[in-house]
């Protein structure tokens, strides 16, 4: 008896990066075999910001190779897109009929939003959090693996299933927060989250020369100038980094790096080694699943199907609680 069902989503980004994998993925792997998983590439939430969506379908793809290849499991697990199952529009518009607005200006991703976005502040981009609710509600999931950062929007689900079930009886449990408890990994640039859109991650199916050259490029402690100055590893990504790819070693790095024994160049190249032996498996199961042809179309439209039957017959709880004809 598996303990409940997780929801997760996560917007189409295309390739994944180690950021990714450590924060995310690598934890819906861990989930599967204790939970029903069910995980959700949410294309319509990606539309709220109109950006590239000439690469949304390329992007989805790229995105579930990476999650295959990291390991998710089309056997035991839900893998689909959001847009396949439209059930999820229509319980966002009955949902919205629930939702007091004032709760909605009120949610800080939304007030960024309008700053970062002035020329394009939608309609969509108001309910991003209604949307969010219907995801995980259309499914009764229970548990929602999640970041810090999602924290209120899961709170405002929770708000929303309680406000639903007060006027119309009872259908949807209240979605718990399961804390990925994972320090953020930062970027190249040490400063910012990793992430695709500063141009500062590390892909998890680059080459081993590409991610070498790419951990060249990234920040360290920088009060350290010279190669005989004393490092301090306390500050610097690079080490921070160490923890995941190199972890043997770890102690004898930080020796090294305050004695000025290694130089940053050295240190870095240690990790980029590292990290393409962490992901050998990794790279070589995204080549042998890219090469079955028509494979990921199979298991989206599998996913599909199977969200759809779940998704249906919520639907139609619904409607009758709120007494549609
Ligand atoms: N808002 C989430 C993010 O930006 C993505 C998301 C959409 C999601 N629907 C979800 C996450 C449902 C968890 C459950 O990362």
């Amino acid at each position: 008896m598996k303990k409940g069902r997780v929801f997760s989503g996560a917007r189409p980004t295309g390739r994944q990066h180690i950021g990714n994998y450590l924060g995310a993925i690598d934890n819906y792997v861990k989930l599967q075999e204790r939970y029903d998983c069910i995980y959700c590439i949410v294309d319509v939430h990606a539309l709220t910001t109109l950006e590239d969506t000439h690469l949304l379908k390329e992007n989805t793809r790229e995105m579930m190779l990476d999650w295959l290849a990291a390991g998710l499991d089309p056997e035991q697990s839900i893998l689909f897109v959001q847009s396949h199952v439209p059930q999820v529009m229509e319980l966002h518009t009955l949902l919205s009929m629930v939702t007091p607005l004032g709760w909605l200006l009120r949610v800080a991703t939304f007030k960024e939003k309008v700053k970062s976005q002035p020329h394009n502040v939608n309609y969509g981009l108001v309910g991003y959090p209604v949307l969010m609710t219907a995801d995980i509600v259309l499914y009764k999931a229970d548990t929602v693996p999640v970041g810090e950062d999602q924290l209120p929007h899961l709170e405002l689900a929770r708000e929303i299933v309680r406000r639903f079930t007060y006027l119309f009886g009872e259908v949807f449990p209240e979605p718990k927060a399961k804390l990925t408890t994972f320090p953020m990994v930062l970027g190249l640039d040490g400063e910012k989250k990793m992430s695709k859109s500063y141009d500062n991650d590390i892909e998890l199916a680059a080459s081993p020369e590409v991610t070498m050259q790419r951990v060249k490029t990234a920040f360290t402690d920088p009060a350290r100038k010279y190669r005989n100055d004393p490092g301090n590893p306390d500050v610097c990504n690079i080490y921070s980094l160490h923890h995941f790819y190199t972890p043997k070693r770890l102690e004898d790095i930080a020796t090294q790096c305050r004695g000025a024994q290694i130089g940053c160049v050295e240190c870095k190249e240690l990790l980029a080694e590292g990290i393409n032996k962490a992901l050998v498996p990794f790279r070589e199961r995204r080549a042998e699943i890219a090469r079955r042809k028509g494979y990921i179309d199979e298991v989206l439209a599998d996913g599909a199907r199977r969200a759809h039957a779940i998704a249906k017959e919520t639907i139609k709880e619904v409607r009758e609680k709120m007494g549609l004809p």
